[in-house]
C-alpha cells in the first residue's frame, strides 16, 4: 500500500480557532480524519505530523521518507522562509504536494512568495480544507 506523509508546520495545530475567517473552523484533527477516510477509500495509507518547529518537521521525514511514496505538506509561515524544510524535502527525491488553505496569491506581499514551491510537483492554495483531498487525488493513481 502505498504510503504518504501529511505534515503541517507552524500554528496549524491552531486551526478552529486561529483567523477562522482566514482558514475556517475545521480543527487538525478533523482534517486528518477526512484525509484518512477519502486515502482509504483510494487504497493509500496516511503518516500525519505536526509541529511548531522546522528541525521537527525535518527531524520526522528524514525519519519517514524512506518508507513513504509522497509528501503533503502545509508549511504553515516556513513557507515563505524555509530554506532548511526546502532543502530536506528536495533531498528526498519524494513527490511533494504544497497546500495552503488560504490563496496566498490574495494576501500579504511577503506571503506570495513560497522558497518550496518550484521544488514541489503542485501547489493546491486557497480552497480550504478541500485542497489536501485534491493533493491525495494525485497520488491516486500514480
Ligand atoms: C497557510 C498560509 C501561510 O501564509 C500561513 O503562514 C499559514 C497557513 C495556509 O494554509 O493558508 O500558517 O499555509
Amino acid at each position: 500500500m502505498k504510503k504518504l506523509l501529511l505534515i503541517n508546520g507552524p500554528n496549524l495545530n491552531m486551526l478552529g480557532t486561529r483567523e477562522p475567517e482566514i482558514y475556517g473552523l475545521t480543527t487538525l484533527p478533523e482534517i486528518v480524519k477526512m484525509v484518512r477516510a477519502r486515502a482509504e477509500q483510494m487504497g493509500l495509507a496516511v503518516e500525519p505530523f505536526q509541529s511548531n518547529h522546522e528541525g521537527g518537521l525535518i527531524d520526522f521525514i528524514q525519519a519517514e521518507y524512506q518508507k513513504a511514496n509522497g509528501i503533503i505538506i502545509n508549511p504553515g509561515a516556513l513557507t515563505h522562509y524555509g530554506y532548511s524544510l526546502r532543502d530536506c524535502l528536495a533531498g528526498t527525491g519524494l513527490p511533494v504536494v504544497e497546500v495552503h488553505l488560504s490563496n496566498i496569491q490574495k494576501r500579504e506581499e511577503w506571503r506570495k512568495i513560497s522558497v518550496l514551491t518550484d521544488i514541489c510537483i503542485g501547489l493546491i492554495s486557497g480552497m480550504g480544507v478541500e485542497g489536501y483531498l485534491m493533493a491525495l487525488e494525485h497520488f491516486k493513481d500514480e
